[in-house]
């Protein structure tokens, strides 16, 4: 029987792949866990663990002792509170992977996702339609270990055998639960501000073009992956998707359509420096070929979706 652990599940992707999990396959076979103390609300319909992905022992015998089948390892600093913190997200970021590997490649997992994400790629990286195969020389520590992380997941796998998949997620946009500290969050706050104030100021210029993806997709994508069947898995490092891309004034322009006095205007911080490494469109053929992967919400059906959807008391 498959039982689930999601460390990192009270974040923005790990509230929603618990709900979906659970839908699946039962509220009581999907363990949720976080560092938080109390388990977010979305979640109260299952068990929930507090638990810190750097405690080796802790993480170990809870595995062991539970008798887990799969692990969704989410827990990890994002790219701009990483760049704040180098060298504690380089530790959250890889040590935590390796404790969960290691569980795997022991015999204690059938299956492992990890997320990986658009940050592994840099300034030398194609910009447009970024291949699966490419120049990855990133530059933020949150890109350098999600890099390092594809390479060890590849190499449990072809060691080891151990079941691990994983995906380069675009940004992601959703209502559920806020953003963790991303360079692409910018595309999640402006739809609280629209509601708030009809105006946003953006941390990022007016044409940086990003891949993002609407949330429901990317856990669609998620799931489709980890059930496809084993010997489909081509690529053992992390797959390439797409769900759609736009710059900050492209998403206020479709903004504008429903509320017409919304106001954008540009004030670019730190993070601008990032998203100029990174790519503006991906090519996800693999993912496609692979396992049958297929976006179904772009940019303009995003934008209708989220303000209907957000509810601005989440910020309070
Ligand atoms: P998030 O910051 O919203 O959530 C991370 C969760 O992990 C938080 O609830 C946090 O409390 C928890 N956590 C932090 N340290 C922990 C620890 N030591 N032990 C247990 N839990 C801990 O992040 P997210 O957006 O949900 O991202 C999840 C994963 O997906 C990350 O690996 C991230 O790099 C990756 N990813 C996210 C995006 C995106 O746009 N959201 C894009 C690409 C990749
Ligand atoms: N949304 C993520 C970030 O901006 C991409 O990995 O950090």
């Amino acid at each position: 029987m498959r039982k689930i652990l999601v460390i990192g599940a009270g974040g923005q992707i790990g509230t929603e792949l618990v709900m979906r999990l659970r839908e699946k396959i039962g509220n009581d076979q999907v363990i949720a866990a976080d560092l938080k103390d109390d388990c977010p609300e979305a979640l109260f319909n299952g068990p929930y663990r507090k638990m810190d992905a750097l405690d080796r022992d802790d993480v170990r015998s809870y595995i062991i002792d539970e008798k887990i089948t799969e692990v969704y390892l989410l827990a990890a600093l994002l790219s701009a509170t990483a760049e704040n913190n180098p060298a504690f997200a380089w530790k959250l970021n890889m040590e935590g992977l390796f404790i969960i590997l290691d569980l795997a490649k022991e015999g204690y997992l059938d299956k492992i996702f990890w997320p990986s994400s658009i940050a592994v790629f840099g300034p030398t990286t194609p910009q447009v339609n970024t291949p699966q195969l490419t120049i990855m020389e990133p530059t933020t520590v949150y890109g350098i270990s999600k890099q390092a992380g594809e390479r060890w997941c590849e190499y449990y796998h072809d060691q080891y055998g151990v079941d691990v998949r994983s995906i380069r997620y675009p940004g992601l946009i959703s209502y559920t639960s806020l953003p963790g500290g991303g360079t692409t969050d910018y595309a999640v706050d402006i739809f609280y501000q629209a509601k708030l104030q009809n105006k946003f100021t953006c941390f990022l210029s007016e044409n940086t073009r990003l891949p993002m993806m609407y949330m429901e997709d990317a856990i669609r994508a998620t799931l489709e992956l980890m059930e496809a069947p084993k010997e489909s898995i081509k690529v053992r490092s992390s797959y390439n998707l797409s769900g759609c891309n736009f710059t900050p004034k492209e998403i206020a322009s479709e903004i504008v359509k429903h509320q017409p006095d919304f106001q954008i205007s540009y004030d670019p911080d730190f993070r601008q420096k990032i998203a100029d490494t990174w790519p503006g469109s991906i090519d996800d053929s693999p993912a496609r070929k692979d396992w049958g992967w297929k976006e179904e919400v772009d940019l303009k059906e995003l934008v209708r979706l989220m303000l209907f959807n957000v509810n601005v008391e989440l910020l309070t």
